[in-house]
């Protein structure tokens, strides 16, 4: 089992705080986004991958209708009933559960509460989407718990819908989906239109490392709803210009970029060509990938974070100097954002064999100029999301 040491404490922890075994236990891992940066509510494509680390939901049901949520780490509980699950101020963690919960009651009625727990081992608020995790792993042991069968897409957009109204970020599907359709060593390819999913063989000659700056930039949620907004302006604009139709920014084309910008804001111009090419990006990353060329899909990962910087502004020094540093370490193929931006977490595709070196030199360069080094991890894809018990 992937994680069993975290698996093995919450179950102790959950057996003593409740004074029972729980009913049911399921888990979903975090995700790396590794080509396609913000394209999925654009309705493009993306390339990323279920991580080996993750959170487990433990959950039994309650004699009444209340329930008692812990968060594992801090072993602190709250406590809200099945009839009232609004969105909380304080202890914001419980949002995520809570408006995954209220999404699976509105599929089905439950007839009483639940005593959970949960526990993971993802770095908060480092772009791996522990967020999406817990969603994800609450939603499966629930719907396990009262008999909720609900398919991938329907739990996913569960997921983003405690998002959108419990947290207040207007995110699209990538998160959701990669944690529950990750499988070992491969990478998740999603149409974001069709919501469609493939898993695509990564090859061995690949492992990510992960760098975490642990920069977090002023109004991360207000910054990634503004772009959202602009994206959503400039595909408004070119269906009033183009000839075919434009439900999003996946119809448009950089040729028709270039010819039909004219008469958008240069900012909200800029921000539609980032999610644009990121597309093509992705189709040609994924003829580059069949072909055996990583070399090609790691020099893409390079021009999307440059797209990133200058079109879409949603890096950030730290990010940058990771990928400043990447391009001069041996074995670094590509490096990039990965996820929403603004600070978090940078990419690194890296053969394994020099995975140990590049991850110490990527520290010892971040040290040089910040003073601290940033956290270092290697990735390997790993399973998505499943109930364990
Ligand atoms: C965050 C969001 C995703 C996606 C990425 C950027 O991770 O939650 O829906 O938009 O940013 O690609």
């Amino acid at each position: 089992m992937v994680n069993r040491t975290v698996y093995d404490a919450l179950v102790k922890n959950y057996r003593a705080h409740f004074g029972r075994e729980p009913e049911v236990v399921a888990y979903a891992p975090g995700r790396i986004e590794v080509l396609g940066n913000h394209t999925d509510y654009n309705e493009g494509f993306v390339f990323s991958a279920a991580i080996n680390f993750g959170t487990f939901f433990a959950a039994s049901k309650s004699a009444s209708a209340s329930c008692r949520l812990v968060a594992g780490d801090l072993m602190k509980e709250v406590a809200f009933d099945v009839a009232g699950i609004g969105a909380s101020k304080t202890d914001t963690w419980q949002n995520y559960v809570k408006g995954t919960f209220a999404g699976l009651t509105a599929v089905k009625a439950v007839p009483c509460g639940f005593d959970g727990m949960f526990l993971g081992n993802i770095p908060l608020g480092s772009g791996l989407s522990s967020s999406a995790a817990l969603e994800m792993c609450a939603g499966l042991a629930l719907g396990k718990l009262y008999g909720i069968g609900v398919d991938t897409v329907t739990l996913a957009k569960i997921g983003q819908k405690a998002e959108h109204v419990y947290a207040g970020c207007k995110c699209g599907l990538l998160d959701q989906i990669s944690s529950l359709a990750g499988q070992a060593g491969k990478l998740v390819k999603t149409d974001f239109r069709s919501l469609v999913y493939e898993t695509v063989e990564m090859g061995g000659d690949a492992c990510f490392l992960m760098c975490n700056t642990h920069a977090k930039h002023a109004l991360v949620d207000g910054a990634y709803n503004s772009r959202r907004e602009a994206c959503e302006q400039a595909a408004a604009h070119f269906a009033s210009v183009l000839r075919h139709p434009v439900h999003a920014l996946r119809d448009v084309s950089m040729a028709e970029w270039v010819l039909y910008k004219r008469g958008l804001p240069e900012t909200v111009a800029n921000r539609a060509a980032h999610p644009i090419g990121e597309d093509e990006r992705v189709l040609k990353g994924a003829e580059l990938l069949a072909a055996g060329d990583l070399a090609g899909f790691g020099a893409l990962m390079f021009d999307s974070h440059e797209s990133s910087r200058v079109l879409f502004e949603n890096s950030c020094e730290e990010l940058d100097a990771v990928v400043d540093a990447a391009k001069k370490i041996p074995g670094v193929m590509g490096a990039r954002i990965s996820g929403g931006g603004f600070g978090g977490s940078a990419v690194v595709l890296v053969h394994p064999r020099d995975a140990e070196t590049a991850a110490a030199a990527l520290a010892n360069a971040y040290a040089a100029r910040f003073g601290v080094p940033c956290d270092v991890s290697v990735i390997t894809p790993a399973a998505g999301a499943h109930v364990v018990k």
